[in-house]
C-alpha cells in the first residue's frame, strides 16, 4: 500500500475549510477519525490514539494532521531510530514536502510556522548542518555543568522565595515555566533586559492576542543583543557563537539563538513539571528516591521513557521512495517521529523492563540532529528539584492526583497545573537576593523559620542527608 492509496480518501485538500474542519458528511473523510492526530480524541488522550494506530497498522501508521493533511507516524522504537539515523533518506529539509510543493498546505495552516523552511540548524542536512551544529555544540559545551548549576541554584532560590511564605504554590506556572528561561537569558548574557524579554518570549510562545507584538520584542531584543555582543563580547552564548571558527554571520547567530530559546524552553519546562508530578504522585518513585534505590538522575531517565517532554517530533521528509516497517513511503511524504509511542513499543519493553538510568529512550531523538542541549536540560532539572526539595522538604500535592489535567497539541502534552502545599518558610538569603535587597531589607533570616518535618522514610533513616538523595550519605 502506498501513501497515496492510504490517503486517497482525504484528497482533494479543502483549502477553503478552516483547518481541522472537514465538510460535514463528506464521504471522502469517512474512517478518517481514527487516524487524526488533532481534535478531541487526540487532545484528550494521545497515547490511546497511538496504541490504537499501532494495533491497526504496526510500527508505522498513516495519520492525518490539521486539515486532514497526510503524514506517517513512526510508532516503533527501532523504526524511529532508523529514520533519525538515515538522513539521506529521511531528510530534515521541509522543502521536500510534496503537499507543500503542490499547494495543498494553505499559508495560514497551523503547521506552517514549524515547517516553513528557514536556514536553521533544524532544517538542514549534510555539510551546512554540520557547520551550524558544530558552532552550537562547541558554544554550549563551554558552559561547564558546575557553573550552570550555580545559576540554576540561585534562580531556584529566587523563585521559591516568591511563594515560600504562602505554603501553597502552582509548580507549573510559578516554578517550571519560569526557571529554564531565567537560565537561558543568563546564558544569553541578557542581564538588564531579562524580565521584559522573558515575558515577551513566554507570551510569544502562547497563542495570545499580544503574541505578535511580543514576537517583535523578542526579534528586536535578539537583534540588539547580537549587535551589542559584537562590540562588547562576553562569556555568553551570542559571543561564543559569533566568534566560533564556523564563521556564522550576524543573522545566522540571531536565528540560531531564537531557535535555541524555543528548543530549550518548552522541553525543559515539561521535563521539570513531569518529573515533579511523578515525585509528588508516585509513592514508588518517591520511595525509591528516599530509600536510596534510585538517584535523581536515574529517575529523570525513567520520566523521559514514561512521560517524555515531546510526544512527537515534526518531522522528516522522504527524499526517495522507500520502505519503513510494513509501509511504502513515497518521496516527499512527511514523517512524524513518535517519541512517546516509540518509548513504549512492546517489542523493546514490557512491564518488567527496568528503565531507571537507561538512556535508550527517544526523548532527545537520535542521529545527526540529536538534542545538543540535553546535558544542560538534565542539569537544570536535576538541580532545580534538588534545591526545591531541600527548601520545602514536606512538599506534597494539594488535592487528589486524579484532578490533574493536561493540554495536548501535536508535539507536546503539557501539565496544566501542579498545585502543592508545604509548611510556609521565609525567604532564603541568596547572593542574588542579597545584592538586590541591599539597603532596603535590613534583616532577613538566612534559614527557614520553621524546619518542616521530612517524610516518614527519611525520618526513619535517621540520616542528616536530605530524604530525596540518600546517596549523599555516603559522601
Ligand atoms: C530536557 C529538555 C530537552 C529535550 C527533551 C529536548 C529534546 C530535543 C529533541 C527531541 C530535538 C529534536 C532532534 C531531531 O530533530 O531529531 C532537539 C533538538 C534541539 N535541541 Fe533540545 N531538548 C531539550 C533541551 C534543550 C536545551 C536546554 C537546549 C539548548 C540550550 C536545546 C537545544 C536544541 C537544539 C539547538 C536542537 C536542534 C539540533 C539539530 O537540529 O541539530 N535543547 N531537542
Amino acid at each position: 500500500m502506498t501513501a497515496d492509496d492510504l490517503f486517497a480518501s482525504t484528497a482533494p485538500f479543502h483549502t477553503s475549510a478552516a483547518p481541522g474542519t472537514p465538510p460535514p458528511g463528506c464521504p471522502a473523510h469517512a474512517g478518517a477519525a481514527d487516524r487524526r492526530l488533532y481534535g478531541e480524541n487526540a487532545e484528550r488522550d494521545p497515547m490511546a490514539v497511538y496504541e490504537q494506530l499501532r494495533q491497526q497498522h504496526g510500527s508505522v501508521a498513516p495519520v492525518l494532521l490539521h486539515g486532514d493533511l497526510p503524514a506517517w507516524l513512526v510508532l516503533g522504537h527501532r523504526q524511529n531510530l532508523e529514520v533519525m539515523q538515515t538522513p539521506s533518506v529521511f531528510s530534515r529539509d521541509s522543502r521536500h514536502w510534496r503537499d507543500m510543493k503542490e499547494g495543498r498546505v494553505p499559508a495560514d495552516h497551523p503547521l506552517v510556522p514549524v515547517t516553513a523552511w528557514q536556514p536553521l540548524i533544524v532544517f538542514l542536512d549534510g555539510e551546512e548542518h554540520k557547520r551550524l551544529r558544530a558552532a552550537v555544540t562547541r558554544s554550549l559545551s563551554q558552559f561547564e555543568a558546575r557553573g550552570i548549576r550555580t545559576y540554576v541554584t540561585r534562580y531556584t532560590h529566587e523563585l521559591v522565595d516568591e511563594f515560600a511564605g504562602a505554603g501553597r504554590a502552582d509548580l507549573v506556572t510559578e516554578f517550571a515555566e519560569q526557571l529554564p528561561l531565567r537560565v537561558m537569558t543568563k546564558l544569553f548574557g541578557m542581564l538588564d533586559e531579562g524580565p521584559r524579554f522573558r515575558d515577551a518570549v513566554q507570551d510569544a510562545l502562547k497563542a495570545t492576542a499580544s503574541a505578535a507584538a511580543s514576537n517583535d520584542i523578542v526579534t528586536q531584543g535578539l537583534a540588539d543583543l547580537v549587535a551589542r555582543k559584537q562590540h562588547t563580547p562576553g562569556f555568553d552564548l551570542p559571543s561564543l557563537l559569533m566568534n566560533d571558527a564556523a564563521g556564522l554571520s550576524r543573522e545566522e547567530v540571531r536565528e540560531q539563538l531564537r531557535l535555541i530559546l524555543t528548543a530549550a524552553n518548552e522541553t525543559t519546562v515539561n521535563l521539570l513539571a513531569n518529573t515533579l508530578r511523578v515525585v509528588l504522585t508516585d509513592s514508588g518513585f518517591r520511595g525509591a528516591l528516599s530509600g536510596g534505590q534510585m538517584t535523581l538522575p536515574d529517575g529523570l531517565e525513567q520520566v523521559m521513557w514514561d512521560d517524555p517532554p515531546m510526544m512527537t517530533l515534526l518531522g522528516r521528509w522522504a527524499t526517495s521512495d522507500t520502505r519503513l516497517g510494513e509501509q511504502h513511503i513515497q518521496a516527499g511524504d512527511l514523517l512524524l517521529l513518535g517519541l512517546a509511542a516509540g518509548n513504549v513499543d512492546p517489542t523493546i519493553r514490557d512491564e518488567d523492563t527496568v528503565v531507571r538510568g537507561n538512556r535508550g529512550h527517544l526523548a532527545f531523538s537520535g542521529g545527526t540532529h540529536e538534542c545538543p542541549g540535553q546535558d544542560l536540560g538534565r542539569g537544570i532539572v536535576e538541580t532545580a528539584i534538588d534545591v526545591l526539595l531541600s527548601r520545602l522538604p514536606d512538599l506534597e500535592l494539594a488535592g487528589p492526583k486524579e484532578d490533574l489535567s493536561w493540554s495536548s497539541s501535536l508535539m507536546y502534552r503539557k501539565l496544566d497545573a501542579l498545585p502543592v502545599k508545604f509548611t510556609p518558610v521565609r525567604r532564603e538569603l541568596t547572593p542574588a537576593r542579597a545584592a538586590h535587597d541591599a539597603g532596603s531589607v535590613r534583616s532577613v533570616p538566612s534559614s527557614p523559620v520553621a524546619t518542616p518535618p521530612a517524610p516518614a522514610t527519611a525520618a526513619a533513616s535517621g540520616s542528616g542527608a536530605p530524604w530525596w538523595k540518600p546517596w549523599a550519605r555516603q559522601g
